[in-house]
């Protein structure tokens, strides 16, 4: 087996963290105070107490329920912030963050108040902490499309703060083809494109194929069960698509880390990394997500790096900047 401190020490890049997601009960309990909210719980034990879901909508109404603290650019800054002080703990040198904006417009936060207090927290970790990070933008898939092709026109002004968009949310009966149109044009106006396709979802296969052949992503957010079809796999690795998973996420939700999945995905050489999803939610960060995989797998030091490696290998960064790790 592999210690925490070999854990600790690896350079990591991590891919799939929801920065709303990274909202701890301190911080807040922080932001609720410094807005004149009261939170209906008497302090920090209490509401990680309250943290109790067994499935992705369950989880879903307790993650939404917690953005109602964020309303200030500084609020915003301050979420990024800690969040890459938290990475930097850990070794990660380079993130690539999912936000939410539509969790917040819809709740009366401007676009640009969003956008511009992550980014404020993006540069000013870089410059003080020396993590890089980039931000991807995600239209949540249980709102309409036309709603998600209006944030994608908000977010034009901003493209060079973003390097890509994604599709999070609830997936029952939100087909990825239900954003053709938007991912085409997100594509043409340069941006990277990725969605989440999450094993025991309905339909997986065929949410999959769509990602594949009707949007034409370059990555994939868990996408575990393209092991259900030869054909999905091979596609993978001919278009070396990477996949991003998150063990103690799935553990939660599903009652599964998905081991034996990633085992498969390393064996036949699609390119997959570990990360943390929602780590103030699931209660671990990148490193605990790679202990708790290293202990049910028996992964080695090599099998650690090799991950690594892929992190860095299917990120988005620019590709001198990306071989550097590697
Ligand atoms: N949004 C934030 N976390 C998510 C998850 N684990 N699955 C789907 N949408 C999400
Ligand atoms: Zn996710």
């Amino acid at each position: 087996p592999v210690s925490a401190e070999f854990v600790a020490g690896l350079p990591k890049a991590e891919l799939h963290v929801h920065i709303e997601g990274t909202l701890e009960p301190e911080l807040k309990f922080e932001l609720a105070e410094r807005n004149g909210l009261e939170l209906p719980f008497a302090d920090v034990d209490e509401l990680r107490a309250s943290y109790q879901f067994h499935d992705l909508p369950s989880f879903l109404g307790v993650y939404y329920d917690g953005m109602r603290v964020l309303l200030t650019e500084r609020d915003f800054r301050d979420l990024v912030y800690a969040y890459l002080r938290r990475a930097a703990d850990q070794n990660v040198r380079h993130t690539e963050i999912f936000f939410d904006p539509q969790a917040h417009t819809s709740r009366g936060v401007p676009f640009p108040t969003v956008v511009r207090g992550l980014r404020q927290g993006v540069v000013d970790a870089q410059r003080d902490l020396g993590v890089h990070a980039e931000l991807i933008l995600c239209f949540l898939r249980d709102f309409s499309a036309e709603y998600a092709m209006a944030t994608l026109m908000e977010s034009l002004p901003y493209k060079d703060w973003i390097v890509g968009v994604g599709l999070d949310s609830d997936e029952k009966g939100n087909p990825p083809e239900k954003f053709a149109a938007v991912f085409a044009r997100a594509r043409a106006e340069g941006y990277l494109l990725t969605m989440h396709c999450d094993i025991d979802q309905e339909n997986t296969t065929e949410h999959l194929r769509q990602v594949l052949e009707v949007i034409g992503v370059d990555r994939i957010d868990h996408g575990l069960n393209v092991l259900e079809d030869d054909a999905l796999v091979e596609e993978v690795l001919r278009r070396g698509i990477g996949l991003t998973a998150c063990p103690i996420s799935n553990g939660v939700v599903t009652a599964s880390m998905k081991a034996p999945e990633i085992r498969a995905l390393l064996d036949r050489g699609v390119p997959v990394s570990v990360n943390s999803d929602d780590p103030a939610y699931f209660g671990g960060y990148v490193s605990e997500n790679l202990v708790a995989l290293a202990g049910e797998l028996d992964l080695d030091e090599a099998d650690l790096v090799a991950l690594q490696r892929n992190a860095f290998t299917i990120s988005w960064l620019a590709a001198g900047r990306r071989d550097a790790f590697l």
